[in-house]
């Protein structure tokens, strides 16, 4: 069942990353430095970024830290990570390859609703980062209100490894967080337009899903699409995307 699981992830993503830095918000300026700004990297740390991708975050921190770990379950994704990196390393998030109290910043961006256990991800986050040590865990979230359900139905279409649990708004992610021993100091809450075709082309998304999207959007009444904060510029559907990024760790 777990080897499963994580067969599919790495499968996906070993697709998904032949266009995956096409989408907008991966190497996006003002995003990679909010969540630079709460990590406030050192230049004593040993940095772990954890679900690296392409490693927008590991290059973002790079410069500014002593070294830099990038990990990801998908070859693919490492592979179109930039070489000029520190070492790269293929496993996954729920077995660390690393002795406890290793890092003094563990950073995780987009990649927890991924793991096929995002439960055990947390708990070997906790374990290899020093007590010290900073944790930075970023999240895409889901509106409150009543169209939350519809924004989760589309995101259960798009995404098809998310864990099913974890549809968070800004306030469960910080509970969820807590749950699992990890203390939420600071949290950032940041919101960006997203054209749907650039997510929907980069995110390797077959006609078949996007039809069943565009059928789902086009039957929202207008005070759903208001909520939602659709809108509709040079031919092409707009969204909200909505992140939280928090700063945790046992002593920060
Ligand atoms: C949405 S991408 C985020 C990539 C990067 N952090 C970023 O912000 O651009 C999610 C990443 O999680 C990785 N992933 C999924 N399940 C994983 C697991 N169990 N262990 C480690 N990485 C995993 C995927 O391969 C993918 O690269």
């Amino acid at each position: 069942m777990v080897a499963n699981k994580q067969e599919h992830a790495k499968s996906l993503f070993d697709h998904r990353s032949l266009c995956y830095d096409g989408l907008e918000w991966v190497r996006d300026d003002e995003g990679l430095r909010a969540f630079a700004d709460l990590a406030k990297p050192k230049a004593t740390d040993v940095h772990l970024d954890l679900a690296t991708g392409t490693g927008a975050v590991a290059e973002r921190l790079a410069p500014r830290v002593c070294i830099v770990v990038g990990l990801d379950l998908s070859f693919g994704m490492l592979r179109s990570s930039s070489a000029r990196l520190g070492p790269r390393v293929q496993a996954a998030a729920e077995q660390l390859p690393f002795s406890e109290d290793t890092f003094d910043l563990t950073t995780c961006r987009n990649g927890l609703h991924h793991f096929y256990s995002p439960d055990v991800g947390l708990s070997e986050i906790r374990r290899v980062t020093k007590m010290t040590g900073r944790i930075v865990i970023s999240e895409s979230l889901v509106p409150d209100g009543p169209i939350r359900h519809l924004w989760r139905s589309i995101m259960e279409i798009k995404d098809t490894g998310r864990h099913p649990d974890m549809y968070f708004t800004a306030e469960e992610f910080t509970n969820y967080l807590e749950r699992h021993g990890l203390p939420v100091r600071s949290v950032r809450l940041f919101s960006r337009p997203f054209s749907l075709a650039n997510w929907l082309e980069n995110g390797c998304v077959d006609l078949e899903r996007r039809t069943m999207i565009l059928a789902l959007l086009n039957r929202l009444t207008e005070r759903q699409k208001r909520d939602l904060r659709m809108s509709t510029r040079d031919g092409d559907i707009w969204l909200l995307r909505r992140t939280a990024t928090a700063l945790t760790g046992c002593a920060v």
